[in-house]
C-alpha cells in the first residue's frame, strides 16, 4: 500500500511517499527566511509560500523517488490543528490530487503524527506516555492504543516552543528561537533563578507565560547579562518543569514507558536530561531523531497508513479545523 502525505499546518511545506513497508522518500521546505524578519510565523505569508512551493516540491519528490502517482492507494494530509490559512492550502492540494486520481482521503491529526514519529524508527509497546512539546502544544497523554488517547494535562497558556521563540525575540536572537537558545545555552551558566511555574501543584497542568515575563524582567533589570546565561537559566527552568510533570504522570498512571515528541524534543539538553532520568529512575524512553522531532510529512504518512489500515477515510466535504482535541479526532468516521 502506498500513500502521499501532505503537511502544511504551520511554516514547513512537507511531502512524503510512504509504503506499508516503510518510507520511500520525503521533501521539506522551511519558510524560516520568510518569517524571521517578523520574529514569528505570519499566517497569510505561510499560506502563500505553501501555494508557491507544493507543486515544485511534488515534482522533486517524484523525480527523486521515480514514483508514479498512479500507484498511490490514498492521500494522507494534516487536517488539524494548525494555522487555518496554511491548512487550507494543504487540504485543497490533497483534495485535488485525490479527485484527479480517484483515491480516498485520509485526514490526520498533527499531534497524532508527532506521537507516531517515533514509530518510524521503532514501534513502541502500548500503553505509553507521550510528552508533546512543540510550537503550539505542550501536552501529556496516555496512548492506550492507536487512536485511543487520554489527555492528562498540559499548558494553560504558552506552549514550550512558543516560549523559546518569545524568549529568543526578547534576547534579539532571531526566529525560530528554540535551536538558537539550545546552542547558546551550551555556553551559558544557570545563574539566574527563574520561576518553575506550577511545579508544586499536584497535577499535570503547566504554564510558561509567567516564565517568559520573568525573563523579560531579568533582561530589563540586568542590562549587562550574558545572553548565554539567560538562555541556560531559562532552559533549566523549562526542563525542571517538564521532568517534574513527567515523573508525576508516571506516578499517577504507573506507566513507565515515555515518548517525547514535537519540535522542542530536538533540544539537546532535553534529550540528555530525559536520558539521564530514564537511567536513574528506570523507564523506557523513546525520542525520535531531531529530523523527525520537528514538523515533517513522514510522521503524517505513518499515522495516515495506520488510519487507512483501520478503514478510516473521509469524504471530500472534509475541511480544516484550527484545533480539534486529539482525543476527539476522527471519532465520527470510525
Ligand atoms: O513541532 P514543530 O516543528 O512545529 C509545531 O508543531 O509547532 O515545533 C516547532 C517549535 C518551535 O517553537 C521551535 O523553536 C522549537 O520547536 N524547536 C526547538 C528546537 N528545535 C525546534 N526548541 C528547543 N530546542 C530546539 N533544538
Ligand atoms: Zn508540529
Amino acid at each position: 500500500m502506498y500513500t502521499l502525505a501532505i503537511e502544511t499546518s504551520c511554516d514547513e511545506t512537507a511531502l512524503a511517499i510512504y509504503s506499508s513497508e516503510g518510507p520511500i522518500g520525503d521533501v521539506l521546505l522551511s519558510q524560516v527566511r520568510v518569517h524571521s524578519p517578523f520574529g514569528g510565523v505570519v499566517p497569510d505569508l505561510a499560506a502563500r509560500e505553501h501555494t508557491r512551493n507544493l507543486l515544485p516540491l511534488l515534482d522533486k519528490l517524484l523525480k527523486d523517488t521515480c514514483f508514479n502517482l498512479e500507484k498511490l492507494d490514498f492521500i494522507s494530509f494534516t487536517l488539524t490543528p494548525g494555522l487555518i490559512p496554511s491548512l487550507v492550502v494543504g487540504v485543497a492540494f490533497a483534495k485535488s490530487i485525490a479527485y484527479d486520481l480517484g483515491k480516498p482521503l485520509v485526514p490526520v491529526h498533527h499531534l497524532e503524527g508527532h506521537i507516531y514519529s517515533v514509530f518510524l524508527e521503532k514501534p513502541v509497546e502500548y500503553p505509553f506516555l507521550s510528552l508533546i512539546v512543540s510550537g503550539g502544544h505542550t501536552d501529556i497523554y496516555v496512548v492506550w492504543n492507536f487512536g485511543r488517547y487520554e489527555f492528562l494535562g498540559g499548558t494553560l497558556d504558552d506552549a514550550v516552543g512558543e516560549s523559546y521563540d518569545k524568549v529568543a525575540r526578547l534576547l534579539g536572537l532571531g526566529y525560530p528561537g528554540g535551536p538558537i537558545i539550545d546552542r547558546l545555552a551550551k555556553e551559558g551558566r544557570d545563574i539566574y533563578h527563574l520561576p518553575r511555574p506550577m511545579l508544586k501543584e499536584d497535577n499535570l497542568n503547566m504554564s510558561f507565560s509567567g516564565l517568559k515575563t520573568a525573563v523579560r524582567q531579568l533582561i530589563e533589570s540586568h542590562k549587562d547579562c550574558r545572553k548565554e546565561d539567560v538562555a541556560k537559566s531559562f532552559q533549566s527552568a523549562v526542563l525542571d518543569v517538564l521532568v517534574d510533570k513527567v515523573i508525576k504522570a508516571m506516578e499517577l498512571t504507573g506507566i513507565r514507558r515515555l515518548v517525547v515528541v514535537g519540535g522542542v524534543s530536538a533540544n539537546s539538553e532535553l534529550r540528555s536530561r530525559f536520558k539521564n532520568l530514564s537511567e536513574t529512575i528506570g523507564f523506557e524512553l523513546h525520542i525520535p531523531h531531531p529530523r523527525l522531532s520537528t514538523d515533517n510529512a513522514l510522521m503524517i504518512a505513518y499515522a495516515g497508513m495506520e488510519r487507512f489500515k483501520r478503514g478510516i477515510t473521509a469524504g471530500d466535504e472534509i475541511n480544516p479545523e484550527p484545533n480539534v482535541p486529539l482525543e476527539a479526532f476522527g471519532k465520527e468516521w470510525s
